[in-house]
C-alpha cells in the first residue's frame, strides 16, 4: 500500500484529465504533479492549456502536456490519448470533468442550449472514456468521472445540468461493472460547492446567494479543490483497491438535504 500526499507517492503514473486546464480538475492536476505524476491535458481553448501546463510544470517534477480539444469530438479525444500513451506510456489515472453549464429554467433553454451541456458532459465523458480503453494500464487503472449533485436530485433552473450528470452517474456504474473484471475501477466524484471556481461564480453570483448556499450545508462552508484533488488521489491510489462503481459525495453534508436550522440550539428536555 502507498503512503499517500507524501512527496513522490505518485511518480511513475500517468494521469489524463479532460477539462483539465482550469478550476476543479486542474486543481487535481497540480496535486498529482505535486505528489510525483506526470499529467496530460485536453481543453478547447490553447492559451488556457499551455498557461495550465506552465503551472503543472511549476507543481512538479514529472512530465507535463497539453492539447486543445474538444471532447465532443470523439476523434479528437482519441488523438489526445495516443499521444498522452506514446509520450507519457499507459494511463493510469483518467479523469474525465470537462462541463459546462449555466442557470436557466426550463423554458429558457433552446433545444441547442440543453443538447450543448449535456454534449459537452455526458457525451463528452463516454467519448473520454470509451476512447481510453486502448491507452489505459489495466488491471490497476482508474477513471473518475467528476459529476454534481445535480446527478442525484433535481435542481431548478438546471434541468440540463441534471440530465448530463445523472446519465455520466449511471455511465461510470456500467463501466464499473463491465471492466471491473479486467482491473478497471470507475468511480465519481460529485464536489459541493467549491470556492473560487468558474461553476460556483455562474451558480451563486451574489455574496447573498453565496451565504444562503452555505447556511444550508451542514458543514456550513464551500469546499476547497484541494478537497476534491485529495480525494481523487485516495480513489485512484492501491489504498482503494476494492471501491469502484461509486459516486463519493465530497460536499460538506450539502446531499443530505437543507440543514439550515440549529439542531444544537434547540433548547432539550432535561
Ligand atoms: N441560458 C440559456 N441558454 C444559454 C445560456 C444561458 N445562460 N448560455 C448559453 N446558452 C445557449 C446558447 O444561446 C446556445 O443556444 P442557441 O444556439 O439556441 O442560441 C447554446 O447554449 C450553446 O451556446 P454556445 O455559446 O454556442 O456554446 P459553447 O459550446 O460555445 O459554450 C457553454 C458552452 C454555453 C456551456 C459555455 O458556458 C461554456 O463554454 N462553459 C464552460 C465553462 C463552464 O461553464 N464552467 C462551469 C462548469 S460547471
Ligand atoms: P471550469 O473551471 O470551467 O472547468 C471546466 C473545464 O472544462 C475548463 O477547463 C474548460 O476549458 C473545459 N471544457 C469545457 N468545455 C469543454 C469541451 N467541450 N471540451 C473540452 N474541455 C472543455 O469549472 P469548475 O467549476 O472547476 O468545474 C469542473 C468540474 O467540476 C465540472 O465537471 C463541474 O460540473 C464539476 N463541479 C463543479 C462544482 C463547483 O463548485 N465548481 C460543483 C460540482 C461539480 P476550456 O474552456 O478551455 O474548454
Amino acid at each position: 500500500m502507498t503512503d499517500l500526499f507524501i512527496p513522490n507517492a505518485c511518480a511513475g503514473k500517468t494521469v489524463f484529465i479532460a477539462g483539465g486546464s482550469s478550476g476543479i480538475n486542474l486543481g487535481i492536476g497540480l496535486r498529482f504533479a505535486e505528489l510525483g505524476a506526470n499529467v496530460s491535458i485536453i481543453s478547447r481553448d490553447a492559451d488556457r492549456v499551455a498557461g495550465a501546463v506552465g503551472q503543472l510544470e511549476e507543481a512538479g517534477s514529472g512530465r507535463m502536456i497539453g492539447r486543445s480539444t474538444d471532447v465532443r469530438d470523439y476523434a479528437a479525444v482519441e488523438e489526445a490519448l495516443k499521444a498522452t500513451h506514446d509520450a507519457l506510456g499507459p494511463i493510469d489515472v483518467l479523469v474525465s470533468g470537462a462541463a459546462g453549464n449555466f442557470l436557466s429554467p426550463v423554458v429558457g433553454l433552446s433545444a441547442n442550449a440543453f443538447r450543448t451541456v449535456v454534449e459537452i458532459d455526458l457525451i463528452g465523458t463516454f467519448n473520454v472514456f470509451r476512447a481510453a480503453w486502448d491507452y489505459i494500464a489495466r488491471p490497476g487503472a482508474s477513471l473518475l468521472a467528476i459529476t454534481a449533485a445535480q446527478g442525484k436530485r433535481p435542481v431548478m433552473f438546471q434541468a440540463h445540468a441534471c440530465a448530463a450528470k445523472a446519465g455520466i452517474n449511471l455511465l461510470t456504474q456500467t463501466l464499473a461493472m463491465e471492466w471491473g473484471p479486467a482491473g478497471v475501477r470507475v468511480n465519481a466524484i460529485a464536489p459541493g460547492p467549491i470556492a473560487d471556481t468558474a461553476g460556483m461564480s455562474k451558480l451563486a453570483a451574489s455574496e447573498a446567494a453565496t451565504a444562503a448556499i452555505k447556511g444550508r450545508i451542514p458543514l456550513r462552508d464551500y469546499g476547497r479543490k484541494r478537497d476534491i484533488a485529495d480525494m481523487a488521489v485516495f480513489l485512484s491510489s492501491d489504498n482503494a483497491p476494492y471501491v469502484t462503481g461509486a459516486i463519493i459525495d465530497c460536499d460538506g453534508g450539502m446531499i443530505l438535504g437543507d440543514a439550515s436550522a440549529d439542531a444544537l440550539t434547540v433548547p432539550v428536555r432535561g
